[in-house]
């Protein structure tokens, strides 16, 4: 089974960014053939500013979060450009009003970002990514549902027109983290400014985490902590006892909410640690991260020539 996901280079990863992809696909590793790739052609779609550093960026803190490079294939996006033709050959099998149902590019311009074809047209690009490679499954978050849905109705739409040449995909999501919360018990996403990083460095992750929103409820009184965002934010890192423990602390009273989001940053720097300690070493050694971004693009072409190839061949591209 292909498992395979993406994700932009935009800046400093998230929690959510974790738990709602990076980490299934890290686990995903143990037993399936994992494709895992850096989207910096998507990343244009919201500007693209300081595209290169951040594409390293997010390299180095892939590996340092646990993608092997012996396990699974790794590579950034543009560098398998087959991908931008099938793009193009699958824009042909794009219903316009599928692609005006999108959530993604509804909320982008209901916030005011002026829309451009490329934000509008994403989910073809992505549908591209996703049939080149022949996946089977697609870990993503809550928001990135709809796009794999996409995917298959177009993979449909074209296998309709020419047989049974593209794998049709589904999306995993892993249900307890669908969505994890932000600061502000929205959902954590960078474009919301509710973010925790997973990087960075203890006393600014200490202050971020100090701004969680919380009730209002007395020191000594017994809390909620099912509706607690500390708590939502606190149980992706616990199980079983230190979770109870948590809880019964909440029901006891006695401790405010500082005490509760102490207790979260320790436990999420603790969590972090080896991960840290990883990247540092990346961080030092550029040139190992790029010599890996290599040859996993050599191993993701060994895997899109033959696709496109009979796909150019079915279509009557190849003359
Ligand atoms: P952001 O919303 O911060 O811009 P991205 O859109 O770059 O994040 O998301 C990258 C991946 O992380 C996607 O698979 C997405 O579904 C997942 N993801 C992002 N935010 C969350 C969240 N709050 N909870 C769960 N998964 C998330
Ligand atoms: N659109 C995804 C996001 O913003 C990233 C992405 C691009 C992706 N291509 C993909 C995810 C293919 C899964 C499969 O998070």
């Amino acid at each position: 089974m292909r498992v395979l996901t993406g994700i932009q280079p935009s800046g400093d990863l998230h929690i959510g960014n974790y738990f709602g992809s990076i980490k299934q696909m890290v686990d995903a590793q143990k037993n399936s053939d994992t494709f895992a790739f850096i989207a910096n052609y998507h990343a244009m779609t919201s500007g693209g500013k300081d595209l290169s550093k951040l594409t390293m960026q997010c390299a180095t803190d892939f590996l340092a979060l646990g993608i092997e490079p012996d396990k699974s294939t790794f590579w950034v996006q543009s560098d398998v450009k087959e991908v931008l033709e099938l793009y193009w050959i699958l824009s042909s099998f794009t219903p316009m009003g599928l692609l005006e149902r999108a959530h993604s590019y509804k909320d982008k311009t209901a916030k005011g970002i002026a829309a451009n074809h490329s934000l509008f047209s994403y989910p073809v690009l992505m549908a591209a990514d996703i049939l080149l490679f022949n996946s089977d499954v697609v870990p993503v978050g809550k928001d990135q549902i709809q796009h794999v849905e996409i995917a298959r109705d177009i993979a449909i739409k074209f296998n309709n027109q020419y047989g049974d040449i593209l794998t049709l995909p589904n999306f995993r999501v892993q249900e307890e983290v669908q969505t994890v919360p932000g600061i502000d018990g929205q959902k954590m996403s960078k474009s919301y400014g509710n973010i925790v990083n997973i990087f960075g460095d203890e006393k600014k992750q200490m202050k971020t985490i100090k701004k969680i929103v919380t009730q209002n409820v007395a020191v000594e009184e017994p809390k909620e902590y099912e509706t607690c965002n500390v708590y939502n934010m606190a149980k992706l890192f616990l199980e079983g006892d230190n979770l109870r423990a948590l809880q019964e602390r909440y029901k006891r009273g006695g401790e405010g909410h500082g005490h509760f989001k102490i207790y979260l940053g320790e436990v999420m720097w603790e969590y972090f640690r080896e991960f840290r300690e990883k990247r540092e070493y990346f961080e030092k050694h550029q040139e190992e991260v790029r010599n890996i971004l290599n040859i996993g693009a050599k191993k993701a072409k060994e895997t899109a020539l033959p696709m496109i190839e009979k796909i150019r061949s079915v279509t009557g591209i190849k003359y």
